[in-house]
């Protein structure tokens, strides 16, 4: 079967690059003030959460705009997982505090309110207004932000190199988000060092994150299979697999397949660990420009409607499917399913990952997504993350719920190189199960 990448068709004949300011090291954390300073800041909100407040590294940063003369005003009521209130208490905050720039120090959930704060404060506005297509209005943020200084604290979620930002909309029980090349931080400040202290389970987690992100950007329609945007200008992010993205993506697959194991096992393996995070900026890089398609489509649904299931090592507040594993639970149905639009791919990533690939019929859409899909599982056990859907706490009787949550995701489902419906949908949610089938 013709791969749909090789296609020419009339859709969008170009791609866009929308490149990172990216500084990678151990020890750039304590850089911040500098970069900061070098932005034209003076009064600076700095974002994290009540955890990372107790840790060294929200000292080492404070310390560091401190020394650069800067002022500075700390938030840490970053929630787990955010929410249009929680977006919205801490864009008050922003507002309340005249700041020209932001500096996030956490995860993917920081970074992210860091952003919509900065939006909000800047651009007031009901907080759908900005929301992506269908939830929100989609209204294209008005201009640009004050600089946003972002340094992540896990390996996986890529949010300091995207202009995207996740949240659940308590009052419709959507997770949706706000995707703009404004929200793209000014800087990312990525200390692998600040990993070494990261749980086992966390590391796994988030590694999964990075391996999705890397498969879904390299297997999304191809961006000539796009329809051009009304004007040049507004060519979307999410603007499908690109050569750009494909070099990222491919780097971040073999980093993955040769250290996840080790970064998860070992906390003092150094080299995997920072391999791990590296990988990480490579992936977010490539899915900012690309976009992520069905698995994190469905992410959105089984996070969104978790009951009771927690995972050790994690906030044992609140039930919580972390990101990383709500992503990839769906991911071997998908790529089973998606195999077929290009075969090529998907076989080269099964082999990136480690797969054994002698004697798969490379054009054969069954044996390469089944390929892949079992070197996901076999890395899935490898790392103790939950193996299925019944293992977190679904069972059969909430499919229709976990589709009606996923069906909304229309940006995602729409950069997958297949057409994706609610049929297709219920049927992979039912193949992700398992055992609760
Ligand atoms: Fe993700």
């Amino acid at each position: 079967m013709a791969c749909a990448h090789g296609l020419v068709t009339d859709g969008d004949e170009a791609f866009s690059i929308d490149a990172s300011n990216l500084v990678f090291g151990r020890g750039v954390l304590a850089e911040i003030g500098d970069h900061a300073k070098a932005l034209g800041a003076k009064r600076v909100a700095l974002f994290t959460d009540r955890r990372l407040a107790k840790l060294p590294h929200v000292e080492i940063a404070r310390a560091s705009i401190v020394e650069a003369g800067l002022d500075l005003a700390v938030y840490d009521d970053v929630a787990v997982e955010p929410t249009d209130v929680s977006f919205l208490a801490a864009a008050s905050f922003a507002r309340a505090g005249s700041f020209d720039a932001y500096v996030s120090v956490g995860g993917g959930s920081v970074i992210d309110t860091c952003k919509a704060a900065a939006l909000y404060a800047t651009y007031p506005a009901d907080f759908l207004t900005y929301v992506n297509k269908p939830v929100g209005g989609g209204v294209p943020v008005p201009g640009p932000l004050p600089p946003h200084v972002a340094c992540p604290t896990t390996c996986g979620t890529g949010s300091e190199t995207t202009g995207i930002a996740v949240c659940d909309v308590l009052s419709l029980s959507a997770k949706t988000g706000i995707a703009s090349r404004r929200l793209r931080p000014a800087l990312a400040l990525v200390d692998p060092s600040v990993t070494s202290t990261l749980p086992a389970t966390v590391v796994a987690a988030s590694g999964f994150d990075v391996l999705c992100h890397a498969l879904e950007s390299y297997t999304a329609r191809p961006h000539r299979a796009r329809a051009r945007a009304d004007r040049p200008s507004a060519r979307p992010m999410s603007q499908g697999s690109n050569p750009w993205s494909d070099l990222g993506s491919l780097e971040a697959l073999r980093l993955g397949g040769l250290y996840l194991e080790r970064a998860v096992r070992d906390p003092s393996d150094t080299e995997a660990r920072e391999s791990l995070a590296w990988a990480a900026s490579l992936a977010g890089i490539a899915f900012g420009n690309a976009g992520v398609h069905v698995p994190h489509g469905m992410a959105y649904a089984i996070a969104g409607l978790v009951k009771g299931f927690k995972m050790p090592g994690y906030p044992d507040a609140e039930p919580l499917v972390p990101h990383g594993v709500s992503v990839v639970l769906g991911a071997p149905a998908v790529f089973r399913a998606t195999a077929g639009a290009c075969p090529e791919r998907h076989l080269a990533c099964a082999k990136l990952l480690g797969a054994d690939i002698s004697g798969v019929d490379p054009v054969s859409p069954k044996e390469v997504g089944d390929v892949l899909a079992r070197e996901l599982a076999r890395l899935m056990k490898a790392t103790a993350v939950p193996a299925d859907l019944g293992a977190v706490g679904y069972d059969s009787g909430d499919v229709d719920a976990l589709v009606r949550g996923t069906i909304v995701q229309k940006r995602l489902l729409d950069n997958a190189p297949i057409p994706i419906g609610e049929p297709e949908l219920a049927s992979l949610f039912r193949a992700s199960l398992g055992g609760a089938a």
